[in-house]
């Protein structure tokens, strides 16, 4: 179609939804122009997004909870008895050698805009580890590399970009020769997005020719993943189990052996690592489950978990809603193409944010108060929709420490502590003497490569504690040969 009879089209379906004043400055637009703008206005679901601004912008969606949510069953961090030990034992065994035979992948959600970390450039480009400032991406490839080894098998690393970000991102790992992984192991796909919409029901323009818009939201994986065609490329390597985390984890274990097995034992769609919180109303979603027939598992986020529910406790003091979710899961691959194929929605959620754009005249407009609503899917409300799901417990000084903030909690500095605080706890374990400060941290900076080992139990395998010695006040960098 030309760029007239475009216009013409966009024009009609605009009115219909009274948001043409998106192709208010076309006479001003060059043929360039014109086209970027098309392109952005053809790519929005007009109908959907109408629907969403009389439920989700004009109003709040009211909160639907089912009435019957009970703790959800958790599988525990350490196996308890001899039996569970036997089960333990059989499922990582079982995940080893589905990693062997190449049934597993990774996927980095990395779309998301980082507003709050503020840094520039993508997340996954951001230094991190405690001496060598690796970067997080290069901790994940090193990890995926180190399982390679481990496993004698490639494991597919795949990486959730946005239109934002896309290009930066695969500038950044292509710069890094994709931090040691082949080039064919990495393989990228692009979340969609939804535009941004003022608390009055207009979509707001970024610039003259280009609609405001955001990702949508980790949910967007889901889908992206299948249209991509990223989805179809894993079932027909044989892929099956789908190791799911965010960018901003340095702590993660990609490839987990124990979770891997008992996923598979378990036959699950959809399983999920927890924390206990670190109190009642944690910034972090809590892990339900409505006790009906079937019961499902899901995740309520904190800021909807009632607060009746948020500080009950059993008879012996012990928190009842305690499990947060950390945004560690695997997907069933068939799974996620069953819910494509059946045209599944995740429900939107909103978030007012402040949203640059430009006004009636044109002019930019930098809002010192939130102004516009985002509209974002979550990835853990696919949840409820899997009839067999898992959870298993871990720890969060081994698990979760997220770069989230510029500074405070969840910063950089938090992260790098708590990665120098595993690191001593692993050397230990493997038998070296750490120098501790008077409230118990490590008095030194340590960073052990995940070329080396990603666990405690692969580090004892890999050292002579004799060998090491970490000095008070000191510098300690543990690497693979083939790194040093
Ligand atoms: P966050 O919710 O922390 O959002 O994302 P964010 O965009 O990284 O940071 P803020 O809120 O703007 O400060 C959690 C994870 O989900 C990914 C992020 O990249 C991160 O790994 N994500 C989030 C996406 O991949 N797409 C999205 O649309 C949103």
């Amino acid at each position: 179609m030309d760029l007239l009879s475009r216009y013409h089209h966009a024009l009609a379906t605009l009115r219909e939804h009274r948001q043409d004043h998106l192709l208010a400055f076309w006479p001003d637009l060059d043929d360039a122009g014109r086209a970027r703008l098309l392109d952005d206005i053809e790519r929005i679901d007009f109908e959907q997004v109408a629907k969403l601004i009389d439920s989700h912008v004009l109003r709040e969606p009211p909160l639907s909870l089912p009435s019957d949510i009970a703790p959800p069953d958790i599988l525990p961090n350490e196996p308890a008895g001899a039996k569970q030990k036997q089960q333990y034992a059989a499922a990582r065994a079982r995940g080893e050698q589905l990693i062997r035979a190449g049934k597993v992948a990774c996927l980095t959600v990395a779309g998301g805009q980082g507003t709050r970390l503020g840094f520039d450039g993508p997340k996954g480009a951001l230094p991190i580890s405690p001496i060598r400032n690796k970067p997080l991406f290069q901790l994940f490839a090193e990890q995926i590399r180190n399982a390679g080894n481990l496993y004698g098998a490639g494991v597919p690393w795949l990486i959730m970009t946005s239109p934002t970000n896309d290009y930066a991102t695969k500038a950044f790992l292509e710069a890094n020769k994709f931090f040691g992984l082949c080039r064919e192991q990495v393989v990228f796909f692009t979340q969609g997005v939804m535009p941004a919409i003022s608390v009055d029901g207009r979509v707001l323009l970024e610039s003259k020719d280009r609609v405001a818009v955001s990702p949508d939201g980790h949910g967007g994986t889901l889908r992206a993943i299948y249209r991509s065609g990223a989805l179809e490329r894993l079932q027909q390597a044989g892929v099956t189990v789908l190791s799911y985390f965010q960018v901003d984890n340095p702590l993660i274990h990609p490839v987990d052996p124990l979770f891997i097995g008992l996923h598979d034992q378990a036959r699950s769609q959809i399983s999920s690592k927890t924390i206990p919180k670190a109190g009642p109303v944690e910034k972090v979603g809590n892990f339900c489950k409505s006790a009906g027939l079937p019961p499902r598992l899901m995740v309520i986020e904190y800021s909807d978990l009632p607060e009746k529910l948020a500080y009950a406790t059993d008879a012996t003091g012990r928190r009842l809603f305690d499990a947060g979710s950390i945004a560690i899961h695997l997907f069933d691959v068939d799974f996620i193409a069953t819910l494509n194929r059946g045209g599944f929605a995740l429900p939107f959620h909103r978030a007012v944010k402040k949203v640059p754009h430009i006004d009636a005249a044109g002019k930019p407009v930098q809002p010192d108060k939130p102004n516009a609503v985002k509209l974002e899917t979550f990835v853990f409300d696919s949840l409820p929709l899997a009839e067999r799901t898992l959870l298993l417990a871990t720890r969060r000084d081994e698990e979760f420490a997220p770069a989230k903030n510029a500074s405070g909690a969840d910063s950089v500095a938090t992260a790098r502590a708590a990665m120098i605080a595993r690191a001593a706890r692993w050397l230990e374990a493997a038998g070296v003497a750490i120098p501790r400060q008077a409230d118990g941290t490590p008095d030194a900076t340590i960073e052990i490569s995940p070329l080396l080992a990603d666990s405690a139990e692969q580090l004892g395998g890999a050292i002579l504690a004799s060998d090491v010695r970490v000095p008070p006040g000191g510098l300690l960098y543990l690497g693979a040969a083939t790194e040093l």
